[in-house]
């Protein structure tokens, strides 16, 4: 961009890696609405903060109500919702922070944008893979039946799409496999990417 000339701090995300002792990265879910994306995520978060990892959750919450009030679900509207997100998350890498990413984020073209925002090295992809009439008759919230009577639009796996990941770094059968062993299964993959680095000297 003109005019913009990036400035090289001192303190830098080796620094904070050193400091905080191991490495930091995106863990981010994909998955239809109600696959169990923020439960798993949550108890991968609570695995991490025990072991006295810096982490951060980014979910619908605190994003869609504070700095993405305002988008809505349209194609454009979730490109936009994910590219903040993809955003945010990489700050958060940067100040050395784990992030922890739950989104149903639909489309492989805007999973790829993510890769090119954060890094293909920072981005471990988990496909929370529910099968959609798993996910409809659980119907958490309630908004699977409106968007089958209509009243919800645009509404993910009934009438907008969601294109399956084709190589996740981790894939999740929720129906065939404990919540518990769910959450292993994400803490032995990222096992390797966590270690526990020496403090870096500036
Ligand atoms: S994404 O497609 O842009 O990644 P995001 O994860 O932020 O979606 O938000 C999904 C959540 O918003 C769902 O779990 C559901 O609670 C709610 N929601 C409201 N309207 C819709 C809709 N039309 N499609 C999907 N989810 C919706």
């Amino acid at each position: 961009m003109e005019n913009i000339v990036r400035h090289d701090y001192q303190i830098n995300r080796e620094a904070r890696n050193g400091r905080n002792k191991h490495h930091s990265f995106v863990i981010w879910f994909t998955g239809l609405s109600g696959a169990g994306k923020s439960t798993i995520a949550n108890l991968v978060e609570q695995e991490l903060f025990n072991r006295n990892i810096h982490t951060y959750s980014l979910d619908g919450d605190n994003i869609r109500a504070g700095i993405n009030k305002g988008l809505g679900f349209s194609e454009s509207d979730r490109h936009e919702n994910i590219r903040r997100i993809g955003e945010i998350a990489r700050l958060f890498v940067d100040s050395g922070t784990i992030v922890i990413a739950a989104f149903i984020t639909p489309l492989e073209k805007d999973r790829q944008m993510l890769r090119d925002i954060i890094g293909k090295d920072d981005l471990v992809e988990v496909f929370v893979n529910t099968p959609l009439d798993e996910c409809e008759r659980r119907d958490v919230k309630g908004m699977y039946k409106k968007a089958r009577a209509g009243i919800i639009k645009d509404f993910t796996g009934i009438s907008a799409p969601y294109e399956n990941p084709q190589s996740p770094d981790i894939e999740i059968h929720t129906g065939n496999q404990s919540i518990e062993s769910s959450v292993n299964q994400v803490m032995n993959s990222i096992s390797e990417r966590l270690q526990i680095i020496e403090p870096a000297g500036i």
